[in-house]
């Protein structure tokens, strides 16, 4: 895991940061001695969360900003503010994600919400990833917030699927097309994770997507920090071999 000092004199980027994993990353790296610049579409809960990881670390440098990912302008405008505050970019999370409607293929999901959940988890990130490889330093590392339905298909939430799943290939390909400047991008793919998403997952399914229904070993849903520490990890110096990987945190899902 990442040491107490990994991120001092580094500068991360976080997007979806106003809740659940993207304000655990926030606070991992802040904690470790990153300046974090973080941003969110939902401005009221940026703002809370931007006094609470203010308030809890004093010394932090960090930049907070009202960032809708469907837009390439709003993206562009924040990277390039960033680098400006900071000086630099060492690593990027796009973790800003929506799970769309529960429906099958040929009942509830519409070609409105297929469009939606695509447009944020997949067209977002590829917004996000143009404008931070463009600006992120050479030897920098990305993580994107795939997910474990990025690794299966989840009935009822094929969109959401899908838009993992191309997550996934997304990494990959931009791993292949950064890697001569040895930047690093990597995915993360867990299951239920404890934030609002997952209380959302479980109660749009009508109870049937708990941690103790789905097959893993571990019933139970995995903290956003103890996620937080994984894309940490893979944003630190000492795993600058991993590149183009997408990492399970699920209990054992596999097993
Ligand atoms: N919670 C889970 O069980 C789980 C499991 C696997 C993967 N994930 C993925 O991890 C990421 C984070 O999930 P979470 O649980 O923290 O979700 P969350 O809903 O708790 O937080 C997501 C944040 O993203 C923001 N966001 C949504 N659309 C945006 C947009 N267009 N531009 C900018 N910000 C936007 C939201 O306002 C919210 O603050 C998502 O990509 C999600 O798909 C979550």
């Amino acid at each position: 895991m990442a040491s107490a000092k990994a991120f001092v004199g580094k500068v991360i980027l976080v997007t979806g940061a106003a809740q659940g994993i993207g304000e655990a990353v926030v606070r991992y790296t802040a904690a470790r001695g990153a300046a974090v610049s973080f941003s969110d579409v939902a401005a009221d809960t940026l703002e809370a969360t931007r006094q609470s990881v203010a308030a809890a670390f004093p010394a932090a440098r960090l930049l907070a900003r009202v960032v809708d990912t469907r837009s390439s302008e709003s993206v562009e405008r924040w990277v390039a503010e960033s680098k400006q505050t900071f000086g630099r970019i060492d690593g990027c999370v796009n973790s800003a994600g929506i799970l769309g409607p529960q429906g099958t293929v040929d009942g509830e999901l519409t070609e409105e919400a297929w469009g939606r959940v695509i447009g944020v988890n997949l067209t977002g990130a590829f917004l996000c990833l143009k404008h931070e490889v463009r600006a992120i330093e050479d030897g920098g590392s990305i993580v994107n917030l795939s997910s474990g339905a990025g690794l299966r298909g989840i009935p009822g939430l094929a969109a959401y699927s899908a838009s993992k799943h191309g997550l996934i290939g997304l990494t990959k390909s931009v791993a292949s097309e950064v890697a001569p400047r040895r930047i690093r991008v990597n995915a993360v793919c867990p299951s239920l994770v404890e934030t609002p998403m997952g209380a959302q997952v479980t109660a749009q399914s009508g109870g049937t997507l708990t941690p103790e229904n789905l097959p893993q070993l571990f019933r139970w849903a995995v903290s956003a920090t103890e996620v937080a520490a994984l894309v940490a990890y893979l944003l630190a110096d000492e795993s600058k071999f991993l590149t183009s990987t997408s990492y399970p945190i699920d209990g054992g899902f596999a097993a």
